[in-house]
């Protein structure tokens, strides 16, 4: 079973891969599937600045094209410590459901835990 600890450091070892030569503000996140499988992200910045995506869009995309669908919980860490997901990825993430869990902090001793709930409270979904 997977503590948010863990999720925690391996966002932070994926960090090391993120490519921010632009803001230098480097990230990485680790989203944990309801199966248990991890799917890191970075961010991935581009000379074109608006093509960027963030590191839990990342972490999101490529575990949805691996056929997931419902997460737990997301790690998300910043080289320069705590972030907090930007709007966008706020949306996107609550697409996937209301109940991820958001964690974060400056190191693994002092984790911040929310949910997307609390960070968008009234997200837009389509009624399908
Ligand atoms: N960024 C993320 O990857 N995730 C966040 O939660 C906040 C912002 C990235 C986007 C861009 O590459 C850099 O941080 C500065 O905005």
């Amino acid at each position: 079973m997977i503590q948010d600890r863990d999720l925690y450091l391996m966002a932070k070892e994926a960090l090391k891969n993120a490519y921010a030569p632009f803001s230098k503000f480097t990230v990485g996140a680790a989203l944990l599937s309801e199966t248990g499988e991890v799917f890191t992200g970075v961010n991935v910045e581009n000379s074109s600045l608006g093509a960027t995506i963030c590191a839990e869009r990342t972490a999101f995309v490529k575990a949805v094209s691996e056929g997931k669908r419902k997460f737990s919980a997301i790690a998300v860490v910043s080289g320069e410590g705590a972030v907090l997901p930007c709007g966008i990825c706020r949306q996107f993430m609550f697409e996937f459901g209301d109940d991820l869990r958001i964690i974060t902090g400056d190191d693994a001793d002092h984790l911040k835990v929310y949910t997307i709930k609390e960070l968008l409270p009234e997200g837009f979904r389509l009624t399908t």
